[in-house]
């Protein structure tokens, strides 16, 4: 069959669109391995998709079919809302601000009403240190060694961004990943259902009313379903309108002024105005809707976990940007960012937690 299309997507997956039987089907495809993504990353999306539709048929896609040999593994899953994402929808249409804030709340209530569940008990500490501590480590080193300007500047113990003196990154979670007390604190009470890669590229919308949706791209383990923090989802959702595409479409400067001194910031000339009011808008949401919601009542440390999260999701993207782009530039625009965002969660938590001056 020849495709009609391709879809374009942030990894070595390739998507393709399809005709048969009068209906249009997306085959996404991948034939290598890869961090974050490749054959094996696929294979559980798609097994999670599976047992999810058999909870949610109406947010989840259908899987029409998983066909895995030695060289691929290849999906394939129905067409929906001519391919309309909630990201496109609300930074490429002419929807009014009005109309983005009523989708995004309903979505997000909607995730909250159904999508979260409690599926274990218990303060999860090691949720914390493994989702946002560890892995932006890991993901870091992995630059550091893959990289000789990151490793150059990682060197240092502070880093100089736009005049302002930031600790380290790899000093600050080393401090986070010792402090017991702070860890406890800001610890979910319980373990949810998760999507674990809530960016709004992430969601199909339907552009008619009744506005339906639909979650695309989890990341799955073998048929099973993923438990861990809902504040993941919740921090790639902000991610997704607070840089992620600003930094991947290289819509930033940044300038090399020493080893360990720079100047960064995003092009906002060139963007469109409303990514700044998503943002807003989801901030909105953070400070009126999300903190009545059930799922935070007994989650005292929520909103700096968010915090966290959102700074590990920065700093974790580093190695995807290197052997996607294959260039410094978006590579170091995640790591600035990402240690800007950790430097300013840190700082609220030393006062919070009456941290000390060394701590
Ligand atoms: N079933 C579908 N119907 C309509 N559009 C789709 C569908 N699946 C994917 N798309 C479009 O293709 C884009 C990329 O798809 P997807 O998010 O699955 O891949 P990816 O981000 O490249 O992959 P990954 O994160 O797994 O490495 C989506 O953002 C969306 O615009
Ligand atoms: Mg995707």
């Amino acid at each position: 069959m020849t495709p009609l299309f391709e879809l374009k997507g942030g990894s070595m997956a390739t998507l393709r669109v399809f005709e048969r039987g009068g209906k249009l089907i997306v085959r996404k495809s991948a034939s290598e391995e890869g961090i974050n993504n490749g054959k094996t990353k696929l294979y559980y999306e798609a097994t999670y998709l599976k047992t999810l539709r058999k909870f949610y048929p109406d947010i989840i896609p259908e899987i029409l079919e998983i066909n895995v040999s030695d060289d691929q593994v290849a999906v394939e899953m129905p067409y929906y809302y001519d391919g309309l994402t909630l990201h496109d929808l609300i930074v490429k249409t002419n929807i009014s601000q009005i109309a983005g804030k009523k989708i995004m709340f309903h979505i997000l209530d909607y995730l909250f009403n159904t999508f979260y569940k409690v599926t274990d008990t218990g303060v999860a500490n090691e949720v914390v240190k493994i989702l946002y501590i560890n892995r932006p480590k890991e993901r870091i080193i992995t630059g550091i060694e893959g990289n000789s300007n990151l490793k150059r500047i990682s060197a240092n113990e502070s880093i100089i961004i736009n005049k302002n003196r930031y600790t380290n990154p790899l000093i600050l979670l080393d401090k986070l990943s010792n402090n017991e007390r702070v860890l406890e604190s800001i610890s979910p009470r319980h373990i949810y259902q998760t999507h674990f890669d809530l960016i709004p590229h992430n969601i199909l919308v339907n552009e008619e009313l009744p506005k339906e949706f639909k979650l695309i791209d989890p990341r799955g383990q073998e048929g099973n379903l993923m438990a861990s923090d809902y504040i993941y989802d919740m921090a790639k959702f902000k991610f997704g309108f607070s840089g992620f595409d600003i930094l991947k479409n290289k819509r930033f400067t940044v300038r090399t002024i020493k080893d360990n001194e720079f100047i960064f910031f995003y092009d906002y000339s060139r963007l469109n105005k409303r990514s700044f009011w998503s943002e807003l808008t989801f901030i909105d949401y953070i400070k009126t809707e999300l903190k009545d919601q059930w799922i935070t009542q007994d989650d005292s440390g929520w909103a700096e976990r968010l915090l966290l999260a959102e700074a590990s999701h920065f700093l974790s993207d580093i190695p995807c940007r290197m052997i996607k782009e294959g260039d410094d530039d978006t590579m170091l625009g995640f790591f600035l960012k990402g240690t800007i965002l950790l430097n300013d969660v840190y700082n609220k938590m030393k006062v919070r937690h009456n941290l000390n001056i060394n701590d």
